[in-house]
C-alpha cells in the first residue's frame, strides 16, 4: 500500500499537474512579458518568509516608503541612501526591477522644506538638487521614476502644497525635466489615484501630459494607482477607453498601487468579490497592449497601510496574515493562464 502511495505521489501526481499549476505569478507574467509586482518594506531584511515570497512571486517590486523625500532628505543636505540601496541589491540578486516612487509628493514633503519661507527660485534650487541627487544616485538602476505624485486635486485643479504654491504650475514640467537630466533611462510616471474613470481628475491630467508632450516636457507613462474597496463597482470599459486615450498618446500604462480593502467582518463572499476585482482589473491591463506593469500596494495583510488609515477596512492584499495565497491569489494566477491561451 505504502510503495502504491509512494509511485502515486513521485510519478503520476507531477504528471497531472501541468507546469502551470505550480508556476508562481511571476513565471507567468514573465512569459507574457509583463511586470507583476508588490510595493515592500524594508523588513524584507529580516523577515525570510516575507524575502522569499517577494521574490518567489514577483518580478518588481517597489520600495513602498523608502524612497520618498522625507526618507532620502530628511534634513537638508543630509541623504539617506541605505534602504534604497538594500532594495535594489535584493532585486538584482533576485532578478527584479524596481519602480522608484517618488521623487515630489506633497505627503513626504520633510519639515525643513514645508515649514520655510521659500523664494520660487529658492524652492526651485532645493526641488531641482534633490532630483539630481536621488534620481542621480539611482542612474541606470531604476525601472522608473513617480516624478510627482498626486499632481492634482479631485476637481482637476492642481493640488495646493508648498511645491504649486511657491513654484506655481510648472514645478511639475520642471521636475520631469529634472528627472530626465539626471537619469536618462527611467521611465517617468505621473502618478495618482482616482483616474480609473474618465472624470474631472483623469481629464486634467490627460491634458497636463498632453501639453507637456506637445511643450518637450519628457513623460513616458501614466500611473494607476487603483486603491479600491471590495463593493467597487469597476467599470471595464469606461477604464478601458481611459487607459486608451493615455496609450494613444504614447504612453505607458503601470497599475501602481492596487489594493481592495474589505470591510469587517470578512467573509468568504467579500474575499470572493475581492478576487473577482483583481482579477477583471488585472485583466483589463492584459487587454490593453500599453499596459505591462501591474503593481501591488503590499505582500501580505499582515503589513499594509489599509488598517491605519480606512478605519473598519482591512485585509486588501493577495496573501493573508501567514502568507497563504487568498483566493485573490488563485484569481490573478487564473487570469494570467487563461488569458495566455486565448
Ligand atoms: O505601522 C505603524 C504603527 O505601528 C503605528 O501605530 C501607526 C500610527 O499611526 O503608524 C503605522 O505606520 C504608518 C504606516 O503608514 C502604516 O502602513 C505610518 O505612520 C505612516 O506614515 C505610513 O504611511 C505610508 C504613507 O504612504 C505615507 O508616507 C504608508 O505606509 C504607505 O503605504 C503610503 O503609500 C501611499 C503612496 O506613497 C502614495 N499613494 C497612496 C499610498 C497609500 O497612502
Amino acid at each position: 500500500m505504502r510503495t502504491i502511495a509512494i509511485v502515486i505521489s513521485i510519478f503520476i501526481l507531477p504528471m497531472l499537474c501541468s507546469a502551470e499549476d505550480t508556476a508562481s505569478l511571476r513565471d507567468l507574467a514573465t512569459k507574457r512579458g509583463m511586470y507583476i509586482g508588490a510595493a515592500a518594506n524594508i523588513r524584507f531584511q529580516r523577515d525570510p518568509v516575507y524575502a522569499e515570497t517577494l521574490a518567489r512571486e514577483y518580478n518588481m517590486l517597489t520600495p513602498e516608503n523608502d524612497l520618498k523625500f522625507h526618507r532620502t532628505q530628511p534634513e537638508k543636505g543630509q541623504y539617506r541612501f541605505d534602504h534604497g540601496d538594500a532594495y535594489i541589491d535584493f532585486a538584482n540578486q533576485h532578478d527584479m526591477q524596481v519602480r522608484g516612487h517618488a521623487l515630489i509628493w506633497h505627503r513626504s514633503t520633510p519639515e525643513w522644506v514645508r515649514d520655510a519661507t521659500w523664494t520660487r527660485d529658492g524652492l526651485i534650487d532645493v526641488m531641482r538638487e534633490h532630483i539630481q541627487a536621488v534620481a542621480g544616485h539611482y542612474q541606470g538602476k531604476l525601472f522608473s521614476w513617480d516624478v510627482v505624485n498626486e499632481y492634482f486635486e479631485e476637481d482637476g485643479s492642481m493640488r495646493k502644497s508648498v511645491w504649486s504654491e511657491t513654484i506655481g504650475a510648472d514645478y511639475m514640467d520642471l521636475a520631469h525635466q529634472y528627472a530626465r537630466e539626471a537619469d536618462p533611462t527611467a521611465k517617468l510616471i505621473v502618478n495618482d489615484y482616482g483616474i480609473a474613470n474618465i472624470n474631472k481628475k483623469s481629464d486634467a491630467l490627460y491634458a497636463w501630459v498632453k501639453g507637456a508632450l506637445q511643450r518637450g516636457v519628457p513623460v513616458d507613462g501614466v500611473g494607476f494607482q487603483m486603491h479600491v474597496r471590495a463593493d467597487w463597482k469597476f467599470g471595464a470599459d469606461e477604464f478601458a477607453r481611459n487607459m486608451q486615450r493615455f496609450a494613444d498618446l504614447g504612453l505607458e500604462i503601470h497599475i501602481t498601487e492596487m489594493d481592495v480593502r474589505i470591510e469587517e467582518p470578512v467573509t468568504p463572499e467579500k474575499l470572493e468579490q475581492q478576487a473577482n476585482l483583481y482579477g477583471n482589473i488585472l485583466r483589463a491591463c492584459l487587454n490593453q497592449p500599453s499596459c505591462k506593469v501591474f503593481v501591488m500596494w503590499g505582500v501580505t495583510d499582515r503589513m499594509s497601510w489599509v488598517p491605519w488609515t480606512f478605519r473598519g477596512f482591512n485585509d486588501a492584499l493577495i496573501f493573508d496574515r501567514d502568507f497563504k495565497p487568498k483566493p485573490a491569489y488563485m484569481q490573478i494566477k487564473n487570469t494570467l493562464m487563461k488569458d495566455f491561451h486565448d
